[in-house]
């Protein structure tokens, strides 16, 4: 592996570090990008596994080249840094506490259990993402990837990033564009891109751990609709486990999976089980006994399986660096897959491990645990691939439930992963905390995700540990109903966190905002479809909207969804909003009560909307709307995607997609269709609703033939 660039710059010692490495070879890899690789450096030390593949030279690097990193080395221990120009915001780093705008903060890559973000101050959580982008004050953009997986600090200065690594030497990427947008784009074609995921994962979850037995899930599902308030997906936690042995049901609690799944899915319900990496150590347990004997455990240095606790008590955890394990696991998923399960939750995979009993798991595997690599993956130390454990083993989790479910698309959440896990899982921001603090958090939190290419991911809504008082429940439903990924969960023994556990009052708040996501699913859908092209992040930071503009750099309350969105939560004091015509946005009546943010849509626009369904099995665009909103010219347009929702009929032709246009003429707007592709038709009921500044104008008709709007 590597990049293959012939020819070297050997000489080119540009750094002042105790033990300055040269840069051995650079050269353009893709459109914008550069890709460096140190002297010395040796693919079986530092494997590649951010990257989607391993890009080819294309070219030699320009002689005006702006940004080219400096490599050292000290103790074994590589390090690179850039400098960057002054007035700079920085991005990035993946899952993090703290500000959007990363100018001096520093966070360690080491994946870890960081229950109410506790450890290190919030400084190292669940998840590894080697990249910070940056802004330039002209609004041109760049990006940096460091290609390494081993236990390392990211440092964002005002003026210099730096990438500290407890390993050997590794490449650098560097995209440099014209936005912010582009670098995204650069960052996908590195990366990967999250896949198109199956339309009911889009809509809104309930979790709690746990509902059991049963009955309590049937209980919850049945509320959901007796109370009318949508919602497409139940999750199961541990306690459905014999034991909490992965891969097994517990025999008085959930005696017929097969049922329930079913009873679920007819309700229009699909459920999402939970699968951790820790497997009991039993004798008499089929899924210790096969992985004992396929060897599949990772190891001690002195070769005995290394043994560690998780909820079965003492377990062993399987190696997902060797091809057999991921394949051993992959296929542990058949006959799980065949209760009619829907969607896979893989948990405590950074891994969390206590060393003993009744210890925290915000620890792991001791550094030298053993892993034994294959294929394209050397042998190695744990802290080589402690950061990699949860992005391969969702990889092989994705394959095995591709493999039993040939036909459907995969869902897999994941609570740890790497730069690029986006191609194999979606993600939440872990154990955060019931308290306004973590509400206002969440928002920089998923953006910064998005940024740093993992566009399908959220929190838990309502806060996971500690009790939630009703209002802050109120106003986490309000927000967090249009984050990408909307799930409701809570910690054992804290408070019931469902939208009716508080009362009349935040359930209707709950039912609203709810309904709010739902009749924006046309637009979500089509925003994820188009996410898994460009890689482009679902929710956006409102820079976006005009990155030369200096005042949006920090703006970290107010968020966009896609560009034609805008979000600003109550909590929002004096937010920096970009200019232009942004008019307000009521799709449900009641949703400009105390708990919903403000939704406004831009000027320009045309947003397709649905009608108010309880799941998205239901047909949300009978009919369909379109909300148009003019610009100062009196123009707008917009785009629809739309396909079976599951399956791959997609690929084959069978979706549509739709670029709508409205313009204005003289007392009326025009609406039509401008471009279609597919074979899917639309509605031949259209309505329309033109957003102005004095007030909604409404009408329908068809809008293949042109659908006219009087002002
Ligand atoms: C971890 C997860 C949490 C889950 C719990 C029990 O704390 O982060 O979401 O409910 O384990 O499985």
């Amino acid at each position: 592996m590597g990049i293959a660039v012939p020819g070297m710059l050997g000489a080119l010692v540009i750094s002042l570090g105790a033990a300055p490495v040269a840069v051995q070879s650079s050269a353009l890899v893709g459109e914008g990008i550069a890709g460096f690789s140190p002297k010395g450096y040796d693919p079986k030390l530092t494997p590649s596994l951010c990257l989607e593949k391993v890009p080819q030279r294309v070219g030699d690097l320009p002689q005006d080249w702006r940004l080219t990193p400096t490599f050292d080395i000290e103790d074994g221990k590589a390090s690179a840094s850039l400098s960057v120009p002054e007035n700079t915001s920085l991005y990035g780093g993946g899952e993090v506490t703290g500000p959007l705008l990363r100018n001096g903060q520093s966070i360690v890559l080491w994946n870890t259990d960081s229950g109410a973000y506790g450890v290190d101050g919030g400084k190292r959580l669940y998840q590894s993402h080697p990249w910070v982008m940056g802004v330039r004050p002209d609004g041109t953009s760049f990006g940096v990837i460091f290609d390494s997986s081993w236990k390392a600090t990211l440092t964002t200065g005002s003026e210099r990033i730096d990438f500290d690594s407890e390993g050997a030497l590794f490449q650098v990427y560097v995209i440099d564009r014209e936005s912010p947008q582009a670098v995204m784009r650069g960052l996908a074609e590195m990366t990967g891109r999250m896949p198109l995921p199956p339309r009911w994962a889009l809509g809104y979850q309930q979790c709690r751990f746990s509902y059991a037995p049963e009955s309590k899930v049937r209980e919850i599902a049945d509320t959901f609709r007796a109370k009318k308030i949508p919602c497409d997906v139940i999750w199961m936690d541990i306690d459905y486990m014999d034991g909490y042995r992965v891969f097994t049901f517990h025999p008085d609690g959930f005696p017929e999976p097969k049922k329930l799944n079913r009873y679920l899915n007819q309700q229009g319900f699909h459920s999402v089980w939970m699968i951790d990496p820790g497997v009991k150590v039993d004798p008499n347990y089929d899924v210790y006994r096969s992985g004992a004997k396929q060897d599949v455990w990772t190891k001690k240095p002195d070769g005995g399986d290394f043994t560690g606790f998780v909820w079965p008590g003492e377990c062993v955890f399987p190696d997902y660096t060797r091809p057999e394990t991921r394949e051993w696991w992959a296929g542990l998923y058949k006959d799980f897959m065949a209760q009619g399960v829907d969607g896979v939750w893989n948990d405590m995979n950074e891994p969390a491990v206590a060393r003993e009993l009744g210890a925290s798991t915000s620890d792991t595997m001791p550094d030298d645990t053993h892993h034994r690599g294959g294929g394209a993956l050397p042998p190695g130390p744990h802290l080589l691939y402690h950061n990699a454990y949860g992005r391969l083993m969702v990889e092989a989790t994705r394959e095995g439930i591709q493999a039993a479910n040939p036909d459907k698309r995969p869902f897999v959440l994941s609570r740890a992963n790497l730069l690029g896990g986006q191609r194999f899982a979606a993600t939440w921001t872990g154990d955060n905390f019931s308290s306004r603090e973590h509400l206002e958090l969440s928002v920089p939190m998923s953006l910064t995700l998005g940024l740093s290419g993992q566009p399908f991911n959220g929190p838990d809504i309502g806060g996971f540990l500690g009790d939630a008082s009703p209002e802050l429940w109120a106003d986490w439903i309000g927000v967090g109903s249009l984050f990408p990924f909307a799930r409701g969960h809570a910690c054992a023994g804290t408070n019931n966190k469902e939208p009716w556990a508080f009362g009349p009052e935040v359930e209707d708040a709950a039912r609203i905002a709810i309904e709010r996501r739902y009749r924006l699913l046309p637009y979500l859908y089509t925003l994820f479809e188009n996410s898994s092209r460009t890689g482009l992040p679902v929710m956006r930071p409102v820079f976006f909207a005009d990155p030369k503009d200096p005042a949006l750099r920090s703006e970290e309350d107010a968020f966009l969804v896609g560009n034609d969105l805008l979000v600003v939560p109550r909590w929002a004091e004096n937010p920096s909003l970009p200019g232009g015509v942004w008019r307000d946005l009521s799709l449900i009546e009641g949703d400009d009560g105390p708990h919903q943010p403000h939704l406004k849509i831009r000027g320009g626009a045309i947003v397709p909307a649905g009608k108010v369904i309880q799941h998205t099995g239901e047909d949300s665009l009978a009919p369909l709307t379109l909300v148009v909103c003019p610009d100062e010219n009196g123009e707008a347009s917009g785009e629809l995607y739309g396909d079976e929702g599951d399956g791959y009929g997609y690929r084959s032709g069978d979706f549509g997609r739709w670029r709508f246009k409205a313009r204005t003429e003289g007392k009326t707007v025009l609406v039509s269709v401008a471009k279609s592709a597919g074979r899917q038709a639309l509605p031949g009921e259209v309505r329309v609703e033109v957003v102005t500044a004095n007030g909604i104008r409404r009408g329908s008709g068809s809008v293949t033939d042109g659908i006219r709007i009087g002002l």
